[in-house]
């Protein structure tokens, strides 16, 4: 091998590596959130956990919580960033990923990076002790 294409493998690996890289982290979005259309019974188990203001539960890549003020939400758990999921703090009334310290306000809007994209924000119908959860 002389020295062209010595040169030449090394940057057809560079390009190769920083696609890899791209691939694994910048692809992530709301795009990549679930499409759901399912109910939850707050007074089965686990769903019960939303009777009491700010707390939380998850099924099917959503996680759904009750804020203080005591309105159901929605929006997908998966960051936006890298995928490791969110959790709800009720008291300062957000969601965040304990990744790299994401921040998302109560409609999956970013508040504070590296996440970019927002979380996908479900639609919420309550009937009773019925929760519909859609989009
Ligand atoms: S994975 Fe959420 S901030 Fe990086």
């Amino acid at each position: 091998m002389d020295r062209k294409e010595f040169l030449s493998s090394l940057g057809f690996s560079a390009a190769s590596l920083m696609m890899a890289s791209c691939l694994g982290s910048c692809q992530k979005s709301s795009t990549n959130a679930p499409t759901v259309d399912f109910t939850i019974d707050i007074s089965q188990s686990p769903y019960d956990v939303l009777a009491i203001a700010g707390n939380a539960v998850s099924k099917d890549g959503v996680i759904i919580a009750k804020t203080l003020a005591g309105d159901i939400i929605a929006v997908a758990q998966a960051c936006t960033h890298e995928g490791i999921n969110v959790t709800f703090q009720a008291n300062s009334n957000r969601f965040y990923c304990s990744g790299h310290g994401a921040t998302f306000s109560t409609t999956g809007a970013v508040t504070n990076g590296p996440a970019s994209s927002p979380l996908k924000q479900y639609t919420v119908t309550v009937n009773g002790n019925l929760i519909r959860i859609n989009g």
